[in-house]
């Protein structure tokens, strides 16, 4: 496929931070608002409370007012699956990645659709609009957590490679603190629906029980997305990728997180002297916050792949060599040689620290030893405080086997 024109990138790029803020707040409020929707339905069916029941309608109809919303929400996620493989043409990006991703989406925002169409028209009482909100819920969580991942793994263009080998490397810490972010950002955005749907709800003044209803949870909402989302930005900042890390990139989550703390008193504050919150000021600092957390994303996405896409292609270029006949033997250790180049230099060098730990000083502690370090290299396990951990390359017994020959016998050599 051809490379884009290299002056669209910047173009394309700054798109990238407007189109995932504006996904990453549809896609918190998608899952907030039909997350407490489901709960308050559940508890208008127990209670049969028509506050609640009324309230679980408004918020479906805040979140998937219609199709239309639906759809472009689900234009959103494509154009910017499409900038990601443009700009950064990360290998895991396939066609088949990107189109499962669209259609499960496609799926999870009709199962919300008809969820929504099902509680407007029943009374409380049946089952089928709980389970047909849950499926839709769980697909759309689903959905988000595998793009989450695929956002950390951006992250790790040194993973690329080993990728096709053993796709589990895709799953990552840093993929689960970006999806748990989403869901801290779901909560203060959900809560300050409630608050504007109250705001709303104050001005005939005909619904006093239903405003202060809405506020009342609006503001408790709100505060407790206020106290996880630190969590949240401290877990993010601790699984970040070591090269991803930068001084900006700190300041940041800093900014968002001491933010996100003055939000949670003056709300406590609030809600402490009984006084309703506002929604709209809450709602300009969730954003701002989410701006925050776009861009510390895209400083981190560009500071690694300044040369990341070389590092995947030098790969691919090194699993190109064919395989040369020669002495049993011989074969083995071309073999292990092989393998060598194309799994293990992009981190390990003999003489050097890379990501890995210079062979030349590892090594020494596996001579003669080939069976535990063919045991090592398929199941890596934590050995220096003082590097990350070496991932999983799925490597078979037999390449292991070779690797292992090659290296013992490189260690004689020297
Ligand atoms: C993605 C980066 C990465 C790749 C690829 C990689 N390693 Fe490593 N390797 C590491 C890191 C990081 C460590 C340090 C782990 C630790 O100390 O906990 C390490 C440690 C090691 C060690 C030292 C083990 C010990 O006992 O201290 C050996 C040997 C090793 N790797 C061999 C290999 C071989 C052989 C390959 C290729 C098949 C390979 N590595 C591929 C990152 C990598």
């Amino acid at each position: 496929m051809p490379l884009l024109p290299p002056e669209y990138l910047p173009l394309f790029k700054a798109w990238l931070v407007v189109g995932q803020l504006l996904q990453l707040l549809w896609a918190a409020v998608m899952v907030g608002g039909v997350l407490l929707s489901l709960f308050v339905f559940l508890q208008a069916q127990r209670y049969r409370d028509p506050l609640r029941l009324r309230s679980a309608r408004d918020l479906l109809a805040r979140v998937l007012a219609n199709k239309l919303l639906g759809l472009l929400f689900w234009l959103l996620a494509a154009l910017n699956l499409f900038a990601v493989h443009w700009v950064y043409r990360p290998p895991f990006f396939t066609p088949p990645f990107w189109m499962a991703m669209l259609v499960l989406l496609a799926v999870a925002l009709l199962l919300l659709f008809l969820y929504r169409q099902l509680i407007d028209r029943q009374q409380p009482g049946g089952v089928v609009p709980l389970a047909v909100g849950a499926a839709g819920l769980g697909l759309l969580l689903g959905v988000l957590s595998l793009l989450a991942c695929g956002g950390a793994a951006l992250l790790k263009p040194e993973y690329w490679p080993h990728l096709q080998h053993n796709p589990l490397l895709f799953l990552s810490w840093n993929g689960l603190a970006r999806f748990l972010l989403v869901l801290c950002l779901a909560l203060p955005l959900t809560g300050t629906l409630l608050l504007l749907r109250a705001d709303l709800a104050a001005r005939p003044k005909q619904l006093p029980d239903y405003q202060h209803y809405l506020s009342r949870r609006g503001g408790v909402l709100a505060l407790l997305g206020g106290l996880l989302l630190p969590a949240g930005l401290v877990f993010d900042l601790l699984t970040l990728p070591l090269i991803a890390r930068s001084l900006v990139g700190f300041l940041l989550p800093m900014v968002s997180l001491s933010l996100a703390l003055l939000l949670c008193l003056g709300l406590c504050r609030r809600l402490l002297e009984g006084q309703s919150p506002r929604g709209e000021p809450l709602l300009a600092a969730v954003v701002f916050i989410c701006l925050l957390i776009g861009l510390g994303d895209f400083l981190a996405r560009e500071q690694v792949l300044a040369d990341g896409s070389a590092i995947w292609q030098q790969a691919y270029a090194a699993d190109q060599i064919a395989p040369e006949s020669a002495a049993p033997d011989q074969q083995l250790l071309v073999r292990g040689e092989q393998i060598f180049q194309s799994r293990c230099t992009l981190c390990h060098r003999f003489d050097s620290r890379l990501v890995g730990p210079p062979l030349g000083e590892v090594l020494p502690n596996y001579r003669g030893r080939s069976e535990a370090l063919q045991q090592f290299i398929r199941q890596p396990v934590k050995r220096n405080p003082d590097y990350p951990e070496m991932p999983n390359l799925g490597l078979q017994q037999d390449e292991a086997a070779a690797v292992a020959a090659y290296l013992l016998e490189r260690l004689k050599q020297n």
